[in-house]
C-alpha cells in the first residue's frame, strides 16, 4: 500500500505546478526571461536529470537542453537505450535564463528550489543525475566539486543520484570527461535496469525534506564498466 498519487494525478499536479512557475515573479531573473522553462518529459520517468538553468535556446523555446549540450546528452542516454521523452524528465535548478548566461546567484537558486523540490516528489524517480557543479552541490548539500563527487552512485533520500560533468564542460574539455560521463551514464543504466538496487528501498511518499548532510557512496563502477562505451 501506498499513498503516492496515481501517474495521472502527478501528471496533472506537475501540470499545476508548470502553470504556476510560468508566471512566477519570485526573482529578477523572471523580468529577462522569454519563457520559463520549467521541464519536459515523463512524468513518471525511472530517471530524472537535473541541468543548471536555461540558455538562450532553452529561453527561446521554452524547453531544457535543446542546443548543442542538449545533443550530447540525448546521445549520452541513447547510448544506454534512454530517451528524453520515454522514461526520463529532464528540469533544471533555476528555471528562467540568467542574463548573459552567467551563473544563477545563490539567492535565485534559493528562491527557485522548491519548484524543483516538489517536482523531485511529484515524478519521484529512481535515481537522479544531476549535471554539474549547482545542481550536484544543491542536491548533496556539498561544497564539493563535480571532479571529486562524480564517478559514484549515492544513496539520497530513498533513491540514487549520480552526479556527472555538465556536458557543456565535455564540448570544452577532452576527450577524458566525455569518457567520464559515459561511465557515470552506465551506473545509471544500472539503476534503470535494477542491477543496483538499494539495500533497504524506501517508499518516498513524501518529498525529501532536506538532502542528508553526508550523501551515502553506495557503488562505483567496475573497472571493466569504464570500457563499454570504447
Ligand atoms: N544547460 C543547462 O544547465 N540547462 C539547460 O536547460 C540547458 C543548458
Amino acid at each position: 500500500m501506498t499513498n503516492q498519487p496515481s501517474p495521472e494525478e502527478r501528471a496533472s499536479q506537475l501540470q499545476a505546478l508548470a502553470d504556476e512557475a510560468a508566471i512566477c515573479t519570485r526573482c529578477d531573473l523572471s523580468g529577462g526571461r522569454t519563457n520559463v522553462v520549467f521541464g519536459y518529459g515523463d512524468p513518471d520517468a525511472d530517471l530524472m536529470i537535473v541541468g543548471e538553468g536555461p540558455g538562450r535556446h532553452e529561453d527561446e523555446q521554452g524547453l531544457p537542453f535543446v542546443g548543442r549540450s542538449g545533443q550530447l546528452l540525448d546521445q549520452l542516454l541513447g547510448e544506454i537505450d534512454l530517451r528524453r521523452e520515454d522514461n526520463v524528465y529532464i528540469g533544471n535548478v533555476v528555471k528562467c535564463r540568467p542574463p548573459g548566461n552567467r551563473d544563477p546567484r545563490q539567492d535565485e537558486i534559493d528562491t527557485c528550489k522548491s519548484y524543483l523540490r516538489e517536482q523531485l516528489r511529484l515524478i519521484d524517480p529512481k535515481v537522479v543525475v544531476t549535471l554539474g557543479n549547482f545542481s550536484s552541490k544543491l542536491l548533496l548539500r556539498t561544497e564539493t566539486g563535480i571532479t571529486k563527487l562524480r564517478g559514484r552512485a549515492y544513496e539520497w533520500w530513498g533513491r540514487f543520484l549520480v552526479p556527472t560533468f555538465h556536458p557543456a564542460a565535455a564540448l570544452r574539455g577532452s576527450a577524458r570527461v566525455l569518457e567520464e560521463m559515459r561511465s557515470d551514464f552506465g551506473l545509471v543504466a544500472d539503476v534503470v535496469a535494477g542491477r543496483l538496487q538499494l539495500e533497504e528501498p524506501v517508499a518516498s511518499s513524501d518529498a525529501p525534506p532536506e538532502p542528508p548532510p553526508e550523501p551515502v557512496v553506495v557503488a562505483e563502477p567496475a573497472f571493466d564498466q569504464l570500457g563499454l562505451f570504447r
